[in-house]
């Protein structure tokens, strides 16, 4: 049944205080739950007490320490129903056991590598033990664990250390963790095992020590030290950006090799796929880096936003998400380079969300209905969420942005809360209505924004006439206009950016423009000479712009413009244009010939002393295959679109080898570092013989090999191999091989060898990925693994995915099957990568409907996977 945002109802108790006492075992984990209980202000008398579970049998039950009778319950595995609970607070003590090795959804309590670890958000804490497993119970933990002493010796939870000690008379032992703050049930976590700690401290800004902890498995520990930096640097930058201090005497992170998603908040207890901990230049590249750096201030950041105010319901997910997402992409910012940072993210928005939100499984950042919630962790609700956040600071300015965040943390600490209250803090300390602004909560779809401009010299007056309006969207019957913030310039000849006179037709604070009508026309008097319209600077809104610009002026803005990103943007604009056209010929069968300009913008950004080499290296990266899918929208033919990108390549590859081939030797030497700036230049230099592989020179595929061998660093090796793998280049099985035999005791270095063989465009792949699977080092109950090889086989490698003769569609069919048995959140996510599938051409289409019927046909499927099937087919 679908749950509804309108059927939220406030919950009929409340569990103050929760003990729990769990003793640990891999096939019999007991665990007794004593809570506190009491009834809600307005509940009826005799009102039953339904607690949550999953996949739970029930030993025992008492009330005030009587044991209830039979009759006095109901208990099934996925519900404990109290019949007539006391009217006074009364204290519920409740028995369960439960099987962490059996457990392969990797919900709830299971193990990892022996380790015994949770997941509990969104609904996993019910699988532990029965309760009000509802973010809007906030309650006040005690956790007591207990575990052989051998097998165990580390046994965390939340909060702080109480109490630790010997069972008397047993090989066994116990800690006791209190947590001052009370928390909603999904944010319970326990850890136990043989891990090493890494150890540190940091003194916040009013003066206490915190101890800082990082556990991994044995041998590991010299893997933590970036993770280590990123948290302290994360810890700082809260504090000194938005005020906000860490609130225990001890922060904890655990990296285990099992895990659905990246990392979880756990407070005072982060769980980490040790992806996104461990990394030393031999084994983790320049993005594996920044990534860690972005997720361990993810995580952390959740303290204040998600643990301290936490959602009333899931449907307000995004309040924690896209708030927390906006505060990792300004830290990332603050570290590195603001317009590279801001370039990936639009990137990565444009690939993922806006694909999501153009086809069946678009839904609006807050959505009003799903059937199981753990399918709406989502681009849209994290990135699209991150950008609405965004938004209110370009309207607000940072001042108030920050007055009402201020507010917000002041006002809601130790609530549960709705968007609604969130945005009132904003409302309240800026005095600005943002009714309208909150229908980027409530509206699917990606806004189409049409913008057209005219120069009266006469009159010396600049008219930009704007046009928004939000596609269809399934299950959307009506739009209102949206109140889209853009971010512009008016460039002069020079590149200069001019003052207009006065605006008429729109509200225009600095150089922002607020567009909130469906049609709207802005006059810019006093405009001496007729300028380019930079718009959507920094890209201040995530609309589809549809500008008018001539190629001409998109050179321009590529050479002039003073916001870097538009300049990115004018390249990409450039460039797809092109691509769409090439596109078209080569299904037309008409002869392909790519645009020169192109070629010349590339020539002059390499030249440009004033770029640093991460943006050029942006700037020379062609839009994604996807990305052209997206922008072509319907009867798309991948290897078209695939030829016309490669046809561009090598265009360039060809014109510009002398200075590709400079660029290639003056790539860093020395000792490896992370930092942004080393980085940058590898991905120049790395770029750079992406497009110098497919010139004309000499020697092209020994460079590459000659690369690969030399690399002393994973960053450098990676792009050597996917190049001689991708290209099918002479000594590409020869580096598999060697790649292999260096990495093979290391798992995190083997994903990405798994991973260069699935996306690679070559007519064997889909054979390649199925023998994969048989590999002694796939793991097919490994989600890294899996996302690794079948993943990424099935949204990166677009033209063999999607191949005519259906059997890359069938591999991924049948691979979420299989998977869904085990674990069905992984299956499901697997499966979203059939959402475009309508955008197809015919035959495609066909292919894709057929392996979705036959998913959708299979009776035991998951909720997760019935409900995306459900959704793609509708
Ligand atoms: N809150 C976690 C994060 O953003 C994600 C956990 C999602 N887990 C899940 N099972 N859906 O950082
Ligand atoms: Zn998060």
């Amino acid at each position: 049944p679908a749950i509804r945002l309108e059927d939220y109802q406030l919950p009929r108790y409340r569990i103050e205080t929760v003990f729990l006492d769990i003793n640990l075992d891999p096939t019999e984990t007991r665990v007794c739950t004593r809570m506190s209980l009491a009834r809600t202000a307005g509940t009826p008398d005799g009102t039953p007490l339904e607690l949550d579970g999953d996949d739970l049998s029930l030993t025992s039950v008492q009330i005030d320490g009587v044991p209830l009778e039979c009759s006095a319950y109901e208990a099934s595995p996925e519900k404990l129903t109290i019949k007539a609970p006391p009217a006074a607070p009364f204290e519920l003590i409740v028995e369960t056991v439960i099987n962490p090795s059996a457990n392969t959804q990797l919900m709830g309590l299971y193990q990892s590598s022996g380790t015994y670890c949770t997941q509990c958000e969104a609904e996993g804490f019910r699988r532990i033990t029965y309760f009000l497993d509802r973010p809007d119970i906030l309650s006040v933990y005690t956790t007591r664990l207990e575990a052989l002493a051998n097998n165990c010796p580390v046994l965390l939870a939340n909060g702080n250390l109480a109490e630790t000690g010997r069972v008397e008379g047993t090989d066994r032992h116990f800690a006791v963790w209190h947590d001052p703050h009370p928390k909603p049930a999904y944010l319970f976590a326990l850890v136990a095992g043989d891990l090493a700690k890494v150890p540190d401290r940091f003194t916040t800004r009013s003066g206490t020590s915190v101890e800082l902890n990082i556990y991994v498995e044995h041998g590991k520990e010299g893997l933590c030290g970036w993770a280590m930096d990123s948290l302290k640097r994360s810890m700082r930058w809260d504090e000194e950006t938005f005020g906000l201090e860490y609130d225990l005497s001890v922060f904890n992170i655990v990296a285990v090799s099992d895990f659905n998603m990246g990392a979880m908040e756990n407070k005072g207890l982060n769980i980490f796929n040790d992806k996104y901990v461990l990394a030393d230049p031999e084994t983790a590249t320049d993005q594996d880096y920044a990534n860690i750096e972005a997720v361990i201030a993810h995580e952390y950041f959740h303290n204040w936003t998600g643990n301290r105010i936490t959602c009333r319901d899931w449907f307000q997910l995004c309040l924690k998400e896209g708030l927390t997402v906006f505060r990792d992409q300004e830290f990332s910012s603050d570290m590195r380079s603001r317009a590279v940072k801001r370039i990936a993210d639009v990137r990565l928005l444009k690939s993922h969300q806006f694909p999501e939100d153009a086809g069946p499984l678009a839904h609006p950042v807050r959505p009003r209905t799903y059937h199981e919630i753990n399918n709406f962790y989502t681009a849209t609700v994290y990135e699209k969420g991150a950008e609405v956040v965004r938004m209110l600071k370009t309207m607000l300015g940072p001042e108030a942005f920050r007055a009402g965040l201020d507010l917000y943390f002041e006002r809601h600490d130790g609530e549960a809360t709705t968007i609604e209250a969130f945005l009132k803090c904003f409302e309240d300390s800026s005095g600005r209505d943002l009714g309208q602004f909150s229908l980027w909560y409530d509206q699917a779809g990606t806004p189409v924004v049409a913008a057209e401009t005219e120069y009266d010299p006469a009159r010396q007056s600049f008219t930009l006439s704007l046009t928004q309006e939000i596609p269809p969207v399934p299950g959307q019957k009506t739009t209102r206009a949206n109140v889209i913030p853009l971010r512009f310039g008016l460039v002069d000849p020079n590149g200069t950016d001019l003052t207009p006179g006065s605006v008429d037709g729109a509200t225009v604070s600095g150089d922002v423009l607020l567009f909130d009508q469906q049609h709207q026309t802005v006059t810019f008097k006093n405009v001496p000479v007729p300028p380019v319209l930079s718009l959507q600077r920094a890209f201040s809104a995530p609309v589809r712009l549809n500008q008018k610009l001539s190629e001409d002026e998109l050179l321009f803005l590529a050479r002039k413009d003073s916001d870097p990103f538009n300049r990115w943007q004018a390249v990409q604009t450039l460039a797809m244009q092109d691509l769409v056209r090439l596109t078209s010929a080569i299904r037309a069968h008409q002869p392909v010939s790519p645009s020169e300009g192109i070629i010349d913008v590339f020539r002059s950004i390499l030249s440009d002393g004033s770029l640093d080499a991460a943006l050029k290296a942006q700037a020379l990266t062609l839009p994604g295959e996807a990305d052209i899918a997206q922008e072509i929208g319907k009867d798309v033919d991948p290897d078209a679109i695939r030829s016309a990108r490669e046809s561009l390549r090598s265009l360039a590859g060809k014109a510009l080898s002398g200075q590709l081939l400079q660029i290639i030797e003056a790539s860093p030497a020395g000792a490896y570092s992370p930092d942004a700036e080393p980085a940058g230049q590898r991905a120049l230099a790395n770029r750079a013989l992406h497009y110098f592989a497919v010139s004309d020179a000499s020697g092209v595929s020994a460079l590459v090999a000659d690369r690969f061998k030399t690399a002393n660093n994973m960053t450098d090796r990676l792009a050597a191999l996917t190049l001689l793998v991708h290209s099918n280049l002479p000594r590409a099985a020869e580096a598999l091989a060697a790649f292999h035999d260096r990495h093979q005791s290391n798992s995190l270095a083997m994903d990405k060898w798994f991973m260069t063989q699935a996306t690679a465009p070559l007519k064997d792949a889909a054979q390649v990925v199925a023998r994969l699977m048989d590999h002694p080092l796939y793991d097919p109950s490994n989600p890294n693994k899996v996302r690794a090889l079948l993943q990424s086989f099935a949204s990166g490698n677009p033209t063999q995915f999607a191949r005519v003769d259906g059997s890359g569609f069938k591999l991924v069919a049948e691979s979420v099957l299989a998977i869904d048995k085990r674990n069905p959140q992984v299956a499901s996510r697997l499966l979203t990568s059939f959402r475009s599938w309508r955008a197809l051409e015919p035959q495609r289409s066909a292919l894709a409907e057929s392996a979705l019927l036959r998913i959708s046909s299979c009776e035991e499927l998951s909720r997760d996977s019935r409900d995306i099937v459900d959704r793609t087919l509708q």
